[in-house]
């Protein structure tokens, strides 16, 4: 079983940025949980982050090929990029949105996704722990 994580703009900053919303858990170590928790279940978990919009295009294209199902954090391009929610839909794997902070909690403009229409789930809330909860959820999608 193999799954693919996305990491959108700003979220190499983890641990640093604004922490109050975040929380102070880098985006190495989540990677390391999830790669970790993932052998637990069976699955190899890789991780990719870009700030750039096309970057995350190319690795939603190159997914096809390799991953079963898609976990995606696109950060700020949730709100605005339809080439990334085209990307999502041309996939034909699953993909689990999801975001460490309740979306629905904050600035109006955070409200709508481009990508939630096009996802199998959306997870949102639960900081670090939303990418753990997409992991699972990613296992038995498979299993
Ligand atoms: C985020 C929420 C987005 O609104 C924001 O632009 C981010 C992070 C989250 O994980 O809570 O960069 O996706």
């Amino acid at each position: 079983m193999r799954i693919l994580v996305v990491h959108g703009p700003n979220l190499n900053i983890l641990g640093t940025r604004e922490p109050e919303v975040y929380g102070s858990t880098t985006l190495e170590q989540i990677d390391a949980m999830l790669a970790e928790e993932g052998k637990g279940l069976g699955a190899e978990v890789r991780a990719v982050q870009s700030n750039s919009e096309g970057e995350l295009v190319t690795a939603l294209q190159e997914a096809s090929g390799w991953a079963d199902v898609v976990i995606i954090n696109p950060a700020g391009y949730t709100h605005t990029s339809v080439a990334l929610r085209d990307a999502v839909a041309a996939l034909g794997k699953p993909v689990i949105e999801v975001h460490l902070s309740n979306v629905h909690a904050r600035e109006e403009f955070r409200r709508y996704s481009y990508i939630s229409p096009v996802a199998k789930g959306v997870i949102t809330g639960f900081g670090a722990d939303s990418y753990r909860l997409a992991l699972h959820a990613a296992v038995r999608l498979v299993k």
